[in-house]
């Protein structure tokens, strides 16, 4: 196991989605970055200037990926706040270390750490997560120790990918490569239950609860999202990335042998879509939550739902 410089705070050894993140989709992601940190910052972008954060916070960012929501966090916060970052992949790490210091920022660091499994306690004003908390196995455990990261009282908010008609820019490139390639099996190698793990409203809104939040809200955001500078960036990145990279990846030399049909079958359906200034763009939808950890524990006990 490769370690960043980041603090890393750990029970035991990396789980098998861990390791995926770090061995597999982290070179994929640095690859894609312009499209991923582009097309996820319009969802948060819809809330940030609303968010719940205060100039001298105390911040987590979870998932914080390439650490570019934990420095607007750093920024909001101010000299005498602090945010830090929190991701389970080294490389994601690095990139979010370098881009910290080229800012400037003397008010932020990075921790290396699982989420499901151990989190900072009781410190916190606020924690955040953008598209992070979709990929937790134990989604219960995962959302729990974010609230047992928060001072009483303090607040959450996650942002989560809704259903997948709603978000076309992943789910069609998926039902174009199931036309030539067969579905994962049950052992697919991935990376947790994925992005559409939290689309439910009321399934999420149950996990929560469980997790002990109470004011739990969801706002729905529709933002259009780039998938490609062009239409062979478009294809390499779906091919790479999401639901149809895995199916792609999966399918190894099947894969391999059909591509030249599948990336006819992608361009012709890429070419449909949208083009914009900086490329192609898909429409999306994202659920952003938010929450707070109860002051006591009598405000749990009142909602009925404390496990
Ligand atoms: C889709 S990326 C989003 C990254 C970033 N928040 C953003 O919006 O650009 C999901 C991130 O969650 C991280 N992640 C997934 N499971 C995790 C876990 N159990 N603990 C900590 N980080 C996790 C991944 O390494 C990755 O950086």
């Amino acid at each position: 196991m490769t370690h960043s410089n980041a603090m890393a705070i750990q029970a035991e050894e990396d789980t098998e989605f861990v390791r995926f993140w770090n061995e597999v989709l982290a070179p994929k992601f640095i690859r894609f970055r312009h499209i991923l940190v582009g097309g996820l910052t319009r969802h948060s972008a819809a809330v940030f200037p609303d968010l719940p954060v205060h100039s001298g916070d105390r911040v987590l960012d979870v998932g914080c990926g390439f650490g570019d929501t934990a420095l607007q966090l750093a920024r909001k916060v101010g000299p005498n706040g602090h945010v830090t970052g929190v991701d389970c992949c080294d490389a994601f790490l690095a990139e979010a270390q370098k881009e910290a210091a080229a800012a400037g920022a003397g008010n932020i660091d990075f921790l290396r750490a699982d989420a499901e499994k151990l989190l900072p306690r009781g410190e916190y004003d606020f924690v955040f997560a953008r598209f992070g908390t979709m990929f937790f196995a134990n989604p219960v455990a995962g959302l729990r120790n974010m609230r047992e990261a928060l001072r009483p009282g303090g607040r959450m908010v996650h942002i989560v990918w809704r259903n997948r008609a709603d978000n076309p820019w992943l789910s069609m490139a998926r039902d174009v490569v199931l036309d030539f390639l067969p579905q994962p099996g049950d052992d697919a190698q991935t990376c947790g239950p994925g992005p559409f793990s939290m689309a439910n409203e009321d399934t999420v809104l149950a996990m929560m609860k469980s997790a002990g939040y109470t004011d739990i809200e969801f706002r729905r955001v529709d933002a259009p999202v780039l998938v490609g500078r062009d239409v062979e960036d478009a294809i390499a990145f779906q091919l790479a990335i999401g639901p149809a990279g895995e199916v792609f990846r999966e399918a190894g030399e099947l894969a391999e042998q059909r591509r030249p049909e599948i990336e006819a079958a992608m361009a012709k359906a890429i070419r449909a879509e949208t083009t914009g200034d900086d490329g192609i763009i898909m429409p999306s939808s994202s659920w952003v939550i938010t929450a707070r950890n109860p002051v006591d524990a009598g405000e749990i006990v009142e909602q009925g739902e404390w496990k």
